[in-house]
């Protein structure tokens, strides 16, 4: 088994994440997020709203709704233009997304921005093969629109086609004026928003890296135009301290600018922070400098103006737009693969997670040593850092294996209830890492806790 498979092996396992709809046999590429990983999904959540909302005074939420009016998507460009190219293999019949043949057949040459015609000629001058059948017979280029679509409405006379929105940015946009004008904010600021989008993924996979639906956590931030390369930098640098300070490695980190002639048509800069992922380098969250170009789309298209004027100078302008875009299942798919571990000790392996305490689902596990005689005592300490802390509790099998469990889930503390607490009321707190264990007086516990966790 290679890396990649246990950790989703492990995943699994631990209840982080189920395949969907498993009793069914499972719908491809869905996923359940188990009782350990919603933990996660949401301190993630919580770690970034806390970093780039409730620290910035120039920032503020919002929570848009998925289904929008049809027109959004036309005025955004998603109806003309959010379409990945498809090929199908006349061969074996399996369908593809052709840039990502290009990419896979290490030519070194990139698809990323080429009309289908361009692609289909490099396909066929490099007589790229099909990763199924190892044929090289492929129809023509089909643009392929990733929008979910549905029908709004009770009858199927008076429904109205709409979309899963792809992307929550464009919920912010909508919301520009509204948001500016009830929050009383100045140029420059921020609207935040988390929420799921929806893509219909030609070749979704790699476990939770690529799927249909999936969470996003994105800032469209409103500057003057001409600010925007100043606020882009600064944005550049915030990204990589929040995921430096999750515990990610800096050098399984890297921006990866886009050319100017790769960018696409309304941006002026765009970067991708690209993680180290099991194979290989790949695009984590994105950081676009958009320009004016949503909100001039909406205001052509709905008829409400958009711009904004200076309090200060007058000045009536419509913002430049600097837009931090991460998926959450990425980040979360990061985090465990930097964090998992298979740690040999003698004739025994260790499996160890080595995450945050601020990100471990479950911050402190309390055991009685033996149930019959320290129970009574264990529950009442479980019961008083309850709130406090994220704390579970464990009372069967040999003290081992239960720290084991933990070490394995990412605890980053286990406390043991034995005659010592009983007798001198301190008790034995076990470090994950290290395995060291001290002895902390009970009174002593949630200040000592507090400090190691900070
Ligand atoms: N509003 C800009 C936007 O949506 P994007 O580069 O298409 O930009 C931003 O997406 C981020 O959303 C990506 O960097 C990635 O983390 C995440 N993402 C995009 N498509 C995804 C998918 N199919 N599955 C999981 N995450 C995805």
């Amino acid at each position: 088994m290679n890396r990649f498979e246990a950790l989703v092996n492990y995943a699994k396992t631990y209840g982080f994440v189920y395949q969907g709809s498993e009793i069914y046999g499972g719908l491809s590429n869905t996923w359940d997020f188990g009782p350990l990983g919603v933990t996660l999904k949401k301190l993630i959540k919580d770690a970034w709203w806390f970093e780039f909302v409730e620290k910035d005074p120039q920032m503020v939420g919002l929570d848009s709704a998925i289904l929008m009016h049809p027109k959004v998507w036309e005025a955004s460009g998603h109806v003309g233009g959010f379409s990945d190219p498809l090929i199908d293999c006349k061969s074996c019949k399996t369908r593809h997304r052709a840039d990502h043949l290009i990419a896979q057949a290490n030519l070194g040459l990139d698809a990323d921005g080429l009309s289908n015609e361009a692609i289909e000629k490099i396909i066929k001058d490099h007589a790229i093969k099909c990763p199924k059948c190892g044929k090289s017979d492929f129809t023509s280029i089909r643009s392929f629109n990733l929008m979910f679509k549905t029908a709004l409405g009770v009858t199927e006379e008076s429904a109205q086609d709409i979309y899963l929105r792809p992307e929550t940015a464009q919920g912010i946009f909508l919301n520009f004026k509204n948001v500016q004008r009830t929050s009383r904010l100045k140029v420059p600021f921020g609207i935040a928003q988390i929420g799921k989008s929806f893509r219909n993924e030609i070749t979704p996979g790699n476990f939770i890296f690529r799927t249909r639906e999936f969470e996003q956590c994105e800032i469209e931030f409103f500057c003057a135009p001409g600010t925007e390369k100043e606020w882009f930098n600064t944005y550049k640098a915030k990204m990589a301290a929040f995921l430096e300070g999750l515990g990610i490695t800096k050098d399984h980190l890297k921006f990866h600018d886009h050319p100017a002639e790769k960018l696409s048509h309304y941006s002026n800069m765009t970067t991708d922070v690209e993680y180290l992922f099991p194979w290989g380098f790949d695009e984590l969250w994105g950081l676009a400098s958009r320009t004016d170009f949503d909100l001039k789309q909406h205001q052509t298209y709905s008829g409400e103006t958009l711009d904004y004027i200076d309090p200060l100078t007058n000045e009536r302008y419509i913002p430049y737009v600097v837009e931090p875009s991460l998926g959450v299942e990425r980040l979360f798919l990061a985090l465990l693969n930097e964090a998992y571990e298979e740690e040999v000790i003698g004739e025994e392996t260790r499996t160890l997670l080595k995450i945050s305490p601020k990100l471990a689902p479950y911050q402190v596990a309390v055991f009685p040593l033996i149930k019959k005689r320290h129970q009574d005592l264990s529950d009442q300490l479980f019961a008083s850092l309850l709130g406090t802390f994220r704390v579970t509790k464990d009372d069967a099998g040999a003290i081992g294996r239960r720290y084991r469990r933990q070490d394995a889930i990412g605890t980053p503390v286990c406390i043991t209830i034995d005659d010592e607490s009983l007798d001198h009321q301190t008790v034995t707190l076990r470090d994950r890492d290290t395995m060291e264990q001290v002895s902390v007086p009970i009174n002593e516990l949630v200040k000592t806790l507090h400090e190691r966790f900070k």
